[in-house]
């Protein structure tokens, strides 16, 4: 297969190329990547040989009509995917998100290709503290932050191109993830590296927001599957059981990492931080046979904490500009 994979040099693309060389050595994959602040070629340094890496902009038409007319199939992961960037200045979002996915989207509608675009959880709004309820393919689209929002308005192009152009497309909504290659920006990336550069880690509010966390691993196979025998038009939430709040995720990295358990410091709370999100992956698991592998959520962190002591050489260089940039706005 041709595979064209957008975003392929951030976190989950990247760790879905690599995969995907292992898996499949017969593919044909490039990755077309704009290379922001968030896309690394060294994430993708491992696969170099087998990869063709091409740096570009998601949006820019004529060059992802080019490299859509070559391929077979889209796994669409471009996008900028941080609330706290999002709150302070939403216009890429809105640029790469919305007018990405419609670029994508125009694309695959011309050449008849394929197209799995990948989304989040949080497009469902949150769910109350304590509730047992969870969201499910029918829960209304309820965003509150401008991150949120602008995928939510990439999804819902997906369904109208599917709709109204016949276009093949499945989507698939994910709750959080972690593990190998995450920014040091996001949550827990961002704890393990300030306790490895001998910072305080920083918790926003009381720590009492509820996160479903996912290997990267289970979320990449679940997109492989997808990919394979996914129905088009189909939207598939894609989750682990692994709800925990981030007081408790924050606990286990200082212990793991032999650190005090109050050693960290409360922080300003972010701007309408959703409160709980909670995935029921149960059509994926039955309608496609997907199981999630890495349910130790203990023995997944303590890899990752292992992959950030063995690997400071990529996101060293990254670590004092966010960390500046976080200072700024009291966090
Ligand atoms: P990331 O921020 O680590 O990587 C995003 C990648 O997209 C980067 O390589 C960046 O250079 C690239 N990119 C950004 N703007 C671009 C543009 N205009 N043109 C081309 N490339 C561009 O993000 P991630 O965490 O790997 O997320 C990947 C996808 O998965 C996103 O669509 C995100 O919404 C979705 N998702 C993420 C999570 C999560 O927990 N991280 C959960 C569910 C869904
Ligand atoms: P994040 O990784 O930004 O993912 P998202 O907001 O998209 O779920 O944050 C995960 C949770 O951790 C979220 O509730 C905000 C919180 N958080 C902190 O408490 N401290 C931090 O330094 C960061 C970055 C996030």
């Amino acid at each position: 297969m041709r595979l064209l994979v957008t975003g392929g040099a951030g976190f989950i693309g990247a760790n879905f190329v690599h995969s995907r060389v292992r898996t499949a050595p017969q593919d044909r994959v490039t990755v077309l990547d704009a290379l922001t602040y968030a896309g690394s070629r060294e994430a993708l340094a491992p696969v170099e040989d087998a990869v063709r890496l091409i740096e570009g902009d998601v949006a820019d038409a004529d060059l992802v009509d080019k490299l859509v007319a070559e391929a077979d199939a889209v796994v669409h992961f471009a996008a900028e995917t941080h609330v706290d960037n999002a709150l302070a200045d939403p216009e890429p979002f809105l640029h790469t998100n919305v007018v990405g996915t419609f670029t994508v989207l125009e694309a695959v509608r011309r050449h008849r290709v394929r197209l799995h675009h990948v989304s989040t959880d949080e497009v469902y709004g949150d769910l109350e503290l304590g509730s047992t309820q969870r969201f499910t393919e029918s829960t209304p689209y309820n965003p509150s932050s401008p991150y949120s929002s602008t995928k939510a308005a990439a999804d819902l192009l997906v369904r109208a191109w599917v709709r109204s152009y016949g276009v093949r497309a499945t989507i698939s909504n994910c709750s959080n993830n972690y593990g190998p290659y995450q920014h040091v920006e996001k949550f827990i990336p961002r704890q393990i590296t300030n306790v490895l550069t001998g910072r305080r880690p920083k918790l926003y509010g009381s720590g009492a927001n509820v996160r479903d966390w996912i290997h990267v691993d289970d979320h990449n196979s679940a997109v492989e599957r997808i990919l394979a025998d996914g129905q088009p038009g189909r939207t598939y939430l894609i989750g682990a059981d692994g709800e925990r709040d981030n007081l408790t995720v924050l606990r286990t990295i200082l212990r793991l990492m032999d650190r005090d358990p109050d050693d960290f410091d409360h922080v300003t709370d972010r701007a309408g931080h959703d409160l709980r999100y909670a995935i029921d992956s149960t059509p994926l698991r039955q309608e496609l046979g997907w199981t999630p592998r890495h349910t130790d959520f203990e023995a997944g962190l303590r890899a990752t904490i292992q992959w950030y002591r063995d690997n400071e050489s990529w996101w060293g260089p990254m670590k004092d500009t966010v960390e500046a940039k976080y200072a700024e706005r009291g966090q």
